[in-house]
């Protein structure tokens, strides 16, 4: 299945729901976009969440769609180099800072982190683990050797629904050293 704004009755997608029933007062805008070090040009509804501009629109589909209400982590992307939940993100509160999704993390996907995950085999069905690798990226570069307690604390939000949290902190204990 295609996962987009249209299929998933999600409360942070009413704004398809009215982009359809409102169509003749949506006002369109265009937005010019840092995304993995591109430029890339958008016309959207200003209050169009990032998740959705990113899977719909650029086809950066390595960011997952969960809850859509910013508790669960799956759309986690970089906003410069803070994780941020996609799913409440405007396009219109982006800006100029750039945007890092999964596929920009790494050029040949060995960034440590992603090293470090494959070396753990963390992900089972995977759903999540783009968000968790987004997070886990955002924990080491402000704080590269974080303690037990940090780990836990930073990635509280990252729900895995395969409960794959003890190869997570493992992987970035790994990632933290290398
Ligand atoms: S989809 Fe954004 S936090 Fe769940
Ligand atoms: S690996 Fe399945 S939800 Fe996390």
């Amino acid at each position: 299945m295609h996962f987009n704004s249209k299929n998933y009755p999600s409360i942070a997608y009413f704004y398809a729901a009215n982009h359809s029933s409102l169509h003749n007062l949506t006002i369109m805008a265009n937005f010019t976009l840092n995304i993995n070090g591109k430029q890339q040009q958008v016309d959207v509804d200003p209050a169009t969440p990032m998740l959705w501009v990113l899977r719909d629109h650029l086809n950066l589909v390595g960011t997952k769609y969960g809850c859509g209400v910013a508790q669960c982590g799956a759309c986690t992307i970089h906003l410069g180099d803070v994780a941020m939940r996609s799913c409440i993100l405007p396009v219109s509160q982006v800006g100029n800072q750039p945007i890092t999704t999964i596929e920009g993390l790494s050029e040949n996907g060995d960034h440590p982190v992603q090293q470090a995950w494959l070396e753990h085999d963390v992900a089972q069905c995977g759903y999540c683990q783009a968000g968790q690798i987004m997070n886990a990226a955002a924990l080491l570069k402000a704080n590269p050797k974080p303690s037990d307690a940090e780990i836990e604390g930073a990635m509280n939000g990252n729900i895995c629904r395969c409960a794959t949290y003890v190869r997570i902190k493992a992987a970035i204990k790994t990632a933290a050293n290398s």
